[in-house]
């Protein structure tokens, strides 16, 4: 479903926009009216941007990497150079890297996880803030997770209850300044396989039955028993970056078939 002009004149950043959620949600906004800043580590990126444009939109890509800050601030500077400033920016980077109980991860293990799904967001926030109290206005919507409460990634649970009250205390701290800070929770998303695989050394078979045990957690958690699509996870992200949740901010939604996170 598209609504017709919704994001007329905005520029939004989306973050890890070059496949699955961050790809879905910068092209349904593209063809809202949203100018779109494409970033992502990944070259083909730039095949999204290509799609955009082809369908009349506005986008350019950005490649960089946003586990470090130098990363968060050359996005947040290319989107300013780009279009002049900031309106909204979809905070998408993430994803568990491994399936595995506790006791197994390694600590370089734990600590990448932190890094791809926690300090993306953490940089990506305070780079995009001077130029949101500039404008006086600014709407950032974050990517949690359902996995706050979920078996077999708990490093990953770490970051995502890290983004939660990042969102929750961001807000509180520049409500005031015009700027909303918000989240959605996804659950387990089907989705085509990844272009990027969450983890570049793949699964081994023992990795493969962790992960199993985590889908079949993620699945029985769920009152509706079964997996949202890539639509489900887009329209409620793009509802709390629209002007229609003016009056939401500080808010983690789950959006889990039930599952609360
Ligand atoms: N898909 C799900 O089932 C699900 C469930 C709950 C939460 N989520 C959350 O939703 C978000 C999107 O999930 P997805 O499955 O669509 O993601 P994905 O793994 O399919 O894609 C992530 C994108 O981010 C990019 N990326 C990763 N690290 C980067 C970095 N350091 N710098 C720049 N780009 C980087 C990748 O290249 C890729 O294009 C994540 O935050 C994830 O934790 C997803």
């Amino acid at each position: 479903m598209i609504f017709q002009g919704r994001f007329a004149g905005k520029v939004m950043v989306v973050t890890g926009a070059a496949q699955g959620i961050g790809a879905g949600v910068a092209i349904r906004a593209a063809a809202e009216g949203a100018s779109l800043v494409l970033v992502d580590r990944a070259e083909f990126v730039t095949e999204v941007e290509q799609e955009i444009i082809a369908a009349g939109g506005k986008a350019v890509s950005v490649t960089c990497d946003l586990e470090t800050y130098e990363g968060a601030a050359q996005a947040m500077a290319a989107a300013v150079a780009a279009f002049g400033r900031i309106d909204i920016l979809v905070n998408n980077v993430g994803g568990a890297i491994r399936m595995r109980p506790y006791a197994q991860f390694e600590p370089a293990q734990i600590d990448a996880e932190i890094r791809r799904s926690l300090m993306p967001t953490l940089y990506c926030c305070h780079a995009v803030l001077p130029v949101m109290l500039d404008q006086g206005a600014g709407i950032i919507v974050n990517l949690s997770s359902n996995a706050t409460r979920g078996i077999r990634r708990v490093p990953y649970s770490a970051a995502k209850g890290g983004i939660n009250g990042l969102t929750q205390a961001l807000a509180m701290e520049y409500a005031e300044s015009g700027i909303r800070v918000v989240a959605t929770a996804p659950g387990g998303t089907s989705a085509p396989p990844r272009r990027v695989p969450r983890n570049a050394e793949g699964d081994n078979v023992q990795e493969q039955t962790w992960m199993a045990e985590a889908v079949e957690q993620v699945t029985s958690s769920a009152f509706m028993k079964r997996y949202g699509t890539l639509d489900e996870q887009i329209a409620p992200i793009l509802f709390l970056a629209s002007d229609e949740a003016s009056y939401v901010t500080g808010s983690v939604l789950p959006v889990a078939g039930g599952d609360i996170g």
